[in-house]
């Protein structure tokens, strides 16, 4: 993934909403939770599942539809059983209306 890439407009999700987008090959995935932005890999640690596409997200917590492993969007740590791995977190910037993602992790 370059430094920073684009992801979406801000207007691309609403609150509570999710997506996948591919950034330089990998699959991403966007959660909003009221106007703050958060991104992971897209793929449940588990098995094989999107998160961004078929994940439920509730606050910042998504759950993986397939065995109800739960991840927090803010951190990516695994919250439950069957997920002991937790996701990889990419930080996210909002600038002029649009979502950019870049591989850096963000102190908290
Ligand atoms: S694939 Fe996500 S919990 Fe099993």
């Amino acid at each position: 993934m370059a430094e920073r890439s684009f992801a979406c407009e801000v207007d691309d999700l609403d609150d509570g909403d999710t997506m996948t987008v591919e950034l330089g090959g990998l699959p991403v995935a966007l959660y909003r939770v009221g106007d703050e932005f958060y991104a992971t890999a897209d793929t449940c640690t588990h098995e094989k599942w999107s998160l961004g596409e078929e994940g439920d997200l509730d606050g910042f917590e998504i759950t993986c539809t397939l065995h109800n492993a739960r991840f927090d969007v803010r951190d990516g740590k695994a919250l439950c059983f069957p997920a002991t791995v937790d996701l990889k977190r990419y930080s996210t910037i909002v600038e002029d209306g649009r979502v950019y993602v870049a591989p850096a992790e963000v102190s908290a």
